[in-house]
């Protein structure tokens, strides 16, 4: 699990020394660029979506946008972790979320609303939709997962990037983060009753959202 998100993406690609388990590193690097350059493109469709948002309806749905690329390191644990050998090859096959994008809303229909509008975007191809909204992880966590992926243009050719969108309320976000903190500084098994207290928090949140997104309606309606 990452936390390490920013609100810049840096040429990730060019300063990367060592290729480590990956081996070559041209290769490495135009993977980066890759996902680099769909970072910018999400980035880039999430903003012109609020804009409009804003223009029409006089409202910002989207609080603000992080972005990540996922380190050689990271890469190569996670391909290892699920019994992949560490290459260029099956980091493009096997992971989602060389590149993600968390997308954080004020409202949770605004969660909803941002969903619909990316997702009719005719070079946006859903492969996995996860909704931890819906449907909470054990631990409470609550997001909307989307698994992308998109077309880069490059000089010559069309490369297609994968990309991972959470979507997520502030009051969401607040706790996922908080939650991230506590489990690094915790111990490898959490004790039991901080799990349990960990989740009530996430459902005493949840119903704040509830009550912010009802209080939205009532003002919309005056
Ligand atoms: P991937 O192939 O990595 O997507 O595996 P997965 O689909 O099993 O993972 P999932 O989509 O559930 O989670 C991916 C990301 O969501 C993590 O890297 C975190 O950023 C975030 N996430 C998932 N569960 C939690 C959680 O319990 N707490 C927090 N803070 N973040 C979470
Ligand atoms: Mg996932």
């Amino acid at each position: 699990m990452s936390s390490d998100y920013n609100d810049c993406i840096q040429e990730q690609s060019a300063i990367i020394q060592d290729p480590g388990e990956f081996g070559d590193i041209q290769q490495l690097r135009e993977l980066q660029y890759l996902h680099t350059s769909a970072l910018r493109t999400l980035r880039l469709k999430f903003e012109v979506l609020n804009g409009e948002f804003q223009l029409h309806h006089a409202r910002n749905p989207i609080h603000h946008i992080e972005s990540i690329l996922k380190s050689p390191a990271s890469m190569a644990a996670k391909l290892q972790s699920r019994g992949h050998e560490v290459s260029i090859e099956n980091a493009k096959q096997y992971l989602n979320d060389i590149a993600g994008v968390r997308v954080v809303c004020r409202f949770l229909e605004d969660v909803y609303d941002v969903e619909k509008a990316f997702m009719m975007q005719e070079d946006v191809k859903l492969i996995e939709r996860e909704d931890y909204i819906a449907h909470p992880n054990f631990n409470g966590y609550r997001s909307l997962h989307l698994d992308v992926e998109i077309p880069v243009y490059l000089s010559s050719t069309i490369e297609y990037a994968r990309a991972e969108i959470q979507i997520r309320t502030i009051a969401q976000d607040f706790w996922a983060s908080l939650e991230h903190d506590l489990r690094y500084k915790c111990c490898k098994d959490i004790p039991e009753h901080i799990s349990k207290e960990m989740y009530s928090v996430a459902d005493e949140i949840a119903a704040i959202d509830r009550r912010m997104q009802h209080m939205n309606y009532e003002i919309q309606a005056l």
